[in-house]
């Protein structure tokens, strides 16, 4: 289903004082049902932005987003985000990080713990379950951060460079889970990135922004199964077609 998420002309200025930050500049995009949609585009460039506006943190300036046909207004337990700052909440254990959202819901506890352990044991966290967050490596905090998002099993998945601060190794094993949980729900992913390696592995459309204020330069079409292989020619032939376009927006120009 095309149109899932509608980004109608949607353009946002932050007002500081008397000064005008446009960070974002009339973008419109249609993101289907079950799609996974990687935003890359150069630091500051408003990705973030466009995201926070998709989970209704962040009200456009001009324009409109719809999800699933509604206008958004406000977050929802339709949208789950996984913050570019983790954002857990420190005087909570991983645990009761990751079980959160399903108490607000009012699951019942056999449930919860049900859930709980699943999602600790996808993000490789069962032994950290008492854990406090500062006890917590970097790594390891976005881990929860993706199991709180993911416990509550949204329609959207809204990802802020969820996997930026993992090793290489453990960034791997990651993508390969995300793939696994897309091909068995029908979730629809917007995953902001600087890697485009990751973008292109991941992907099935990858839309690239301008330096600031964003606005659209490509949209790139990936049709290629899951999972791929990053040393087949057609793979590396399109990470540098798209790294020398993020190039001639590098903000250092
Ligand atoms: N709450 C805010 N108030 C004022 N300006 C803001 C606010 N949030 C973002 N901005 C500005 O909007 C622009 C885009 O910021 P945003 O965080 O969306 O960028 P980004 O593409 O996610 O960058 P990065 O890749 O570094 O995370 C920046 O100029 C930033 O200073
Ligand atoms: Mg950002």
């Amino acid at each position: 289903m095309s149109g899932y998420i509608k980004i109608d002309n949607v353009r946002k200025v932050f007002r500081k004082d008397d000064r005008d930050t446009v960070a974002i500049e009339n973008i419109s995009l249609e993101i289907g049902k079950n799609e996974l949609v990687s935003i890359l585009g150069p630091s500051g460039c408003g990705k973030t932005t466009v995201l926070r506006m998709i989970a209704g943190l962040v009200e456009p300036s001009g324009g409109e987003i719809l999800v699933d046909g509604n206008k958004v207004t406000g977050p929802g337990p339709d949208r789950g985000m996984v913050f570019q700052d983790f954002a857990l909440f420190p005087w909570r254990s991983v645990w009761k990080n990751v079980e959160f959202g399903l108490e607000v819901a009012g699951m019942p506890k056999a449930q919860r713990d049900e859930k709980v352990e699943r999602y600790l044991e996808i993000v490789g966290l069962t032994d950290f379950a008492d854990a406090r967050v500062h006890e917590l490596s970097g790594g390891m905090k976005q881990r929860v951060g993706i199991a709180r998002a993911m416990v509550n099993n949204p329609k959207v998945v809204l990802m802020d460079e969820p996997f930026g601060s993992l090793d290489a190794q453990t960034r791997n094993i990651m993508q390969a889970g995300l793939i696994k949980i897309l091909d068995k729900t029908d979730q629809t992913i917007v995953f902001v990135t600087h890697s485009v390696d990751e973008a292109v592995f991941l992907s099935d459309r990858i839309v690239i922004l301008t330096k600031r204020p964003a606005t659209i330069k490509e949209i790139i079409n990936i049709p290629w199964p899951r999972p791929r292989d990053r040393a087949s020619p057609e793979f590396t032939a399109l990470r540098k077609r798209i790294l020398t376009e993020l190039e001639k927006e590098n903000v250092m120009n």
